[in-house]
């Protein structure tokens, strides 16, 4: 049965790990990633107690302390959470930030380029309308976002800044925005869901410059970081903004547990069953260090500009203007504009398909 059905499955992939798979941002996952997946899902410990997950939990704690200081090097108290990706991670920097600014309702200001789970937990938070400031170039403009700040006149707010949008890979200019953002007295939180991994290659992370101003970080690693889906991480400068998370229940983390000195997973996560995703990102961390991990994106973006190259060199492909973001070249057949929006679209639509497959 498992031949026949993984055969099927494999056979029908739209599989990232083909060298002429043209791939949404989900990754070919590397094979020390996959086998520590197995491994996890045989052991399956849960990550929602200490009882459940003794060792595991050790190795969640050494791979999110390492990853928060990576994103928040200066901080003196950094922290991380893992999650099941961007979605979560965007859906629980709103709700800390709402929790900080009660019982004032929250204002979230963020750029029309914002991944649409920044609009799905502002809904599921019950939060106010978005404020949707102006982009350049697919960038979050400054100015905009300055104006859409005074119009909030005081009341507490988060700027939610994009470090790697979605459709083009464009990074929003943290160091302004952050600036601003602190001239209203907002706090800032930035989805680097896509570009978080620049930080691993010192040739590419000042790219993220500012970055570490944000007070809340999305950085998934089954995006630009090689590893088999779920792997979220949620970075927050100071383990002290993650109280509002903590809970107790007698059969997950007793009083007795707590004096004894046992760590308490509970408190990290919306969830309480939860996979030990931190697992892999460890041996993946161990087997090629920051340096492997950073040569691997090095390698990605260098990719991308090649191609963006070789589409500038034919004349029957148009490239959108602009640099490449990260690792994304946009183009389109020039026959496609001569056909017309719709017969021009359906063109595109199907070179998409077969690009993907
Ligand atoms: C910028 C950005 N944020 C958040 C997400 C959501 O991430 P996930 O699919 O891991 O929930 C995406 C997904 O593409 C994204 O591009």
């Amino acid at each position: 049965i498992l031949a026949g059905l993984v055969r099927a499955v494999a056979e029908g992939a739209a599989d990232p790990a083909d060298p002429a798979c043209a791939a949404h941002l989900h990754c070919p996952p590397l094979a020390v990633a996959v086998a520590a997946e197995v491994a996890g899902a045989a052991l399956n410990p849960s990550m929602d107690s200490w009882d459940q997950a003794p060792a595991a939990g050790v190795v969640e704690e050494l791979t999110t302390t390492a990853l928060a200081r990576l994103v928040h090097p200066e901080a003196p108290a950094p922290d991380a959470l893992i999650t099941s990706g961007g979605t979560e991670s965007n859906l629980v920097a709103l709700l800390l930030a709402r929790e900080r600014a009660a019982p004032a309702p929250l204002r979230v200001v963020t750029g029309a380029n914002a991944h649409h789970s920044v609009h799905r937990a502002a809904w599921m938070l019950g939060l106010p309308a978005l404020a949707v400031v102006l982009c350049r170039d697919g960038r979050t403009d400054p100015a905009a976002l300055g104006r859409a700040l005074a119009a909030l006149d005081g009341a507490p707010a988060l700027v939610v800044a994009t470090a790697g949008t979605t459709d083009e890979g464009r990074i929003d200019p943290l160091p302004e925005i952050a600036e601003i953002a602190e001239r209203y007295g907002a706090e800032l939180h930035v989805d680097a869901a896509y570009g978080g991994p620049l930080l691993f290659s010192e040739r590419l992370a000042p790219l993220l410059k500012g970055l570490d101003r944000a007070v809340s970080v999305t950085f998934d690693l089954h995006k630009l970081g090689w590893q088999p889906v779920a792997a979220g991480v949620l970075a927050v400068a100071d383990t002290a903004l993650l109280a509002p998370l903590s809970l107790r229940a007698d059969y997950l983390n007793a009083d007795d547990d707590t004096e004894a000195g046992l760590p308490d997973l509970l408190g990290r996560s919306i969830r309480t069953s939860r996979r030990p995703d931190a697992l892999k990102i460890a041996a993946t961390f161990r087997a090629l260090g920051r340096r492997g991990l950073g040569e691997l994106v090095e390698h990605c973006v260098t990719t991308a500009e090649e191609f963006a190259r070789a589409v500038d060199a034919r004349p029957a492909l148009r490239r959108r203007p602009g640099p490449v973001g990260i690792s994304t070249v946009l183009f389109r057949p020039v026959v496609a504009d001569a056909l017309g929006a719709q017969a021009g679209d359906a063109v595109v639509a199907e070179v998409r398909r077969a690009l993907l497959l």
